[in-house]
C-alpha cells in the first residue's frame, strides 16, 4: 500500500492524476441544451478519459463529479446527476472490474439514496482487489469538510496536540492510502481549485485546459500530460540547475 505523500518527484508521467470535470453546462448551452445534456456527455466522456489515463499508465485517477457545494443546484439538477450515477454504475462496473480497475470514492455516502449507496458499495467492493487503475470518485466531496472531518476523528482519537503532525492528518483524509496527487487539471478555462484535494495537492502542478469537459479527449490528456512532463518539480527545493551550479562554486 502506497504511503501517502509525494507520488512522482520528477518523473516523465505523473503516478496520480487528479480531474476537476467541469465545463457540462456551458457546453450544453453551446448546442443549445438543457443542462442535463452537458452531464450525460460528461458522464460518457468519463470513460474515454478513464481508458485513456489507464493506456498511457495512469496509476491513480481521481474525478470530482459533485462537491458539497453542489447541493445547491436546482433540484432537478441535483436529481439527474443522482440518476446519471446509478446509471454509470450499472452500465460500467463491470467492464471497469473485467479491465482490472479499482473503483474507490472520497466524500460522504450518507446524503445518497440507500439503493444508490449501496451500488457504489457494491462497486468498491467488487473490485477491491483489483490492482490496475485506481479509479477514485469524489462524490459528495469537498476538501475543508474533509480536513474538519479529519480533525474530528483526530481529537476523538485522544492523539495529544504535540504528537500531530502532517502524516497525522494525512491518515485521517479519506485519501490515506493514496499518493498525493501529482498533477490537477481542470478543464473549462476556470482557474480556481474551488475546494478540491486542498490539503493533498499542495505540491501538485496546476494544468488549466480551455475545454469544456464533455469535449476533453485523450488528445487533450495527453496535452495536459506533456505540460507536466516539461515542469521541474522542486517541493520548495532549489532548481537541480541551481544546485549544479551551486556545488560547482563550492567545490572550486
Ligand atoms: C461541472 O459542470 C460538472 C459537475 C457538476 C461535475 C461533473 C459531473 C459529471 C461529469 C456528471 C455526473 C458524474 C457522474 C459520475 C454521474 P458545470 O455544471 O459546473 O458546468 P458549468 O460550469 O459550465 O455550468
Amino acid at each position: 500500500m502506497p504511503s501517502p505523500g509525494h507520488a512522482s518527484v520528477t518523473g516523465d508521467l505523473p503516478v496520480h492524476v487528479a480531474i476537476i470535470m467541469d465545463g457540462n453546462g456551458r457546453w450544453a448551452a453551446q448546442q443549445g441544451l438543457p443542462r442535463i445534456a452537458g452531464h450525460e456527455r460528461g458522464t460518457e466522456n468519463i470513460r474515454r478519459v478513464t481508458n485513456a489515463a489507464a493506456e498511457a499508465g495512469i496509476d491513480y485517477l481521481t474525478l470530482w463529479a459533485f462537491s458539497t457545494e453542489n447541493w445547491s443546484r436546482p433540484l432537478e439538477e441535483v436529481a439527474g446527476i443522482m440518476r446519471l450515477l446509478g446509471e454509470a454504475l450499472d452500465r460500467e462496473t463491470m467492464e471497469l472490474h473485467r479491465q482490472g480497475a479499482q473503483l474507490r470514492h472520497i466524500g460522504s455516502l450518507e446524503g445518497l439514496a440507500p439503493d444508490l449507496r449501496k451500488s457504489v458499495e457494491d462497486a468498491i467492493e467488487l473490485t477491491k482487489d483489483n490492482t490496475r487503475l485506481k479509479l477514485t470518485l469524489a462524490f459528495d466531496y469537498g476538501g475543508r469538510q474533509e480536513v474538519v472531518r479529519a480533525m474530528q476523528e483526530i481529537v476523538r482519537a485522544g492523539i495529544p496536540a504535540d504528537e500531530i503532525t502532517e502524516e497525522t492528518i494525512a491518515l485521517h483524509l479519506y485519501t490515506c492510502d493514496m499518493p498525493d496527487p501529482d498533477l490537477v487539471i481542470r478543464t473549462s478555462g476556470e482557474h480556481r481549485m474551488s475546494n478540491f484535494l486542498i490539503w493533498q495537492a499542495a505540491y501538485a502542478e496546476l494544468h488549466f485546459s480551455p475545454v469544456y469537459w464533455p469535449d476533453f479527449g485523450p488528445e487533450h490528456l495527453q496535452l495536459a500530460l506533456d505540460d507536466y512532463a516539461s515542469r521541474e518539480r522542486r517541493f520548495g527545493n532549489i532548481s537541480a540547475e541551481a544546485a549544479a551550479l551551486t556545488s560547482a562554486r563550492g567545490s572550486r
